[in-house]
């Protein structure tokens, strides 16, 4: 017969959810370029989904990327050092090439290279002023990585923001590309709320992307609104995720201002990301003027959001799982996951017209 203490049931039970999810074949940032410079000849310990990464320059110039551990009694390949075209380990200085192939062994009279003293090696490739690395080993790369257009339109100045934050990519990149919480969290900094005003939204999903438009919004009131539109008048908003965790956020008004921030997400973790965050903008006013403004500006919001993204994650560990509602202003929520469930699954078939989907909010 059972006894009193074992009718007892927590109420509230675990759910187990969870919004990780691994989209391996794809890229993802590491570092800057100019944080591997400054390294010099020692390598930089990078993690994509927790697995360990050793990113290296050759004395040529080549980018590489193993897998960190030496082949031979698996000492990380970060703590050794780049020795002309090779990594070499610290302990008993075994060196790979950029193909994970051991080339040297010191003391070692025999052949070298043999079919197990290999390390698995990443793709890596250098683009706007960002290292990129695919998160599956010995492979071709599927498809190549995000393009940052507007650092490379001269017509736009650019900015970078790094910052480091718990939660899934999920969670940054919903936070990143979320409207509502904007009057609430961030209140008097960028949009305040009951502002009164009704806009159209329009959700779009398409096979490897998702983005929000917002239609007849008025000129945010603060700071950043100011900047981009003087004058006030009615912006043109869209937010957009791309895979494998891209975020953009745009702001135009007319042809002549334009402020675009994309924050290219990297799975440190399943539930620890880090946001390389590029501001580029056009507008009426100069650089010099602005650039003072937008950077204080944006790491302000970003502590905010770096702080509200803690104590999810936090609370959703303490409750063992996510137990999320949704409703329809959660523009983008639930099409990223979409995304990123099907990406894990291998499936990014093109679906031809995108599913549309059009509300009011009030702003
Ligand atoms: S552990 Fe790397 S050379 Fe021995
Ligand atoms: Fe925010």
């Amino acid at each position: 017969m059972d006894g009193p203490a074992s009718k007892l049931r927590l109420p509230i039970a675990a759910t187990g959810n969870s919004s990780a999810a691994r989209v391996l074949d794809d890229w993802y940032v590491v570092c800057t370029s100019a944080q591997l410079d400054a390294l010099g000849t020692k390598p930089l310990a990078a993690k994509l989904y927790g697995m360990p990464i050793a990113v290296f320059r050759t004395a040529a110039g080549e980018l590489g990327a193993l897998l960190d551990r030496c082949a031979h009694r698996n000492v990380p390949l970060s703590d050794g050092a780049v020795d002309g075209a090779l990594l070499r380990c610290g302990y008993h200085g075994w060196a790979f090439d950029t193909a994970g192939v051991c080339r040297e062994i010191p003391t070692l009279c025999a052949e070298v290279e043999g079919k197990a003293r290999v390390v698995p090696r990443f793709a890596a490739r250098e683009q706007d002023g960002v290292v990129w690395v695919y998160a599956t080993p010995d492979v071709e790369p599927a498809r190549e990585p995000y393009v940052f257009r507007w650092v490379r339109d001269p017509r736009y100045q650019s900015g970078r923001e790094i910052f480091e934050v718990e939660g899934t990519i999920h969670a940054v990149a919903e936070n990143a590309l979320d409207v509502p919480h904007t009057a609430f969290l961030h209140s008097g900094l960028f949009r305040k709320a009951g502002g009164g005003n009704r806009v159209e939204v329009v959700v779009r999903r398409w096979h490897d992307r998702a983005e929000a438009e917002y239609i007849g919004e008025p000129r945010p009131p603060g700071v950043v609104g100011r900047l981009l539109a003087p004058g006030g008048g009615v912006v043109e908003h869209f937010d957009r995720f791309v895979l494998p965790s891209i975020t953009e956020v745009e702001y135009r008004l007319g042809d002549a201002s334009h402020i675009c921030t994309v924050s290219a997400l990297t799975p440190i973790t399943d539930t620890r990301t880090r946001l390389t965050a590029v501001i580029s903008f056009r507008l009426p006013l100069p650089a010099f003027m602005v650039t003072p403004v937008l950077g204080p500006l944006a790491r302000a919001i970003f502590k905010q959001d770096a702080r509200v993204l803690e104590r999810q994650a936090a609370n959703v560990a303490r409750f063992g799982g996510e137990s999320f509602v949704s409703t329809e202003v959660d523009a983008l929520g639930p099409s990223i996951l979409r995304l990123l469930r099907n990406a894990e699954r291998g499936d990014r078939a093109e679906i031809g017209q995108p599913h549309e989907h059009r509300f009011f909010i009030d702003v």
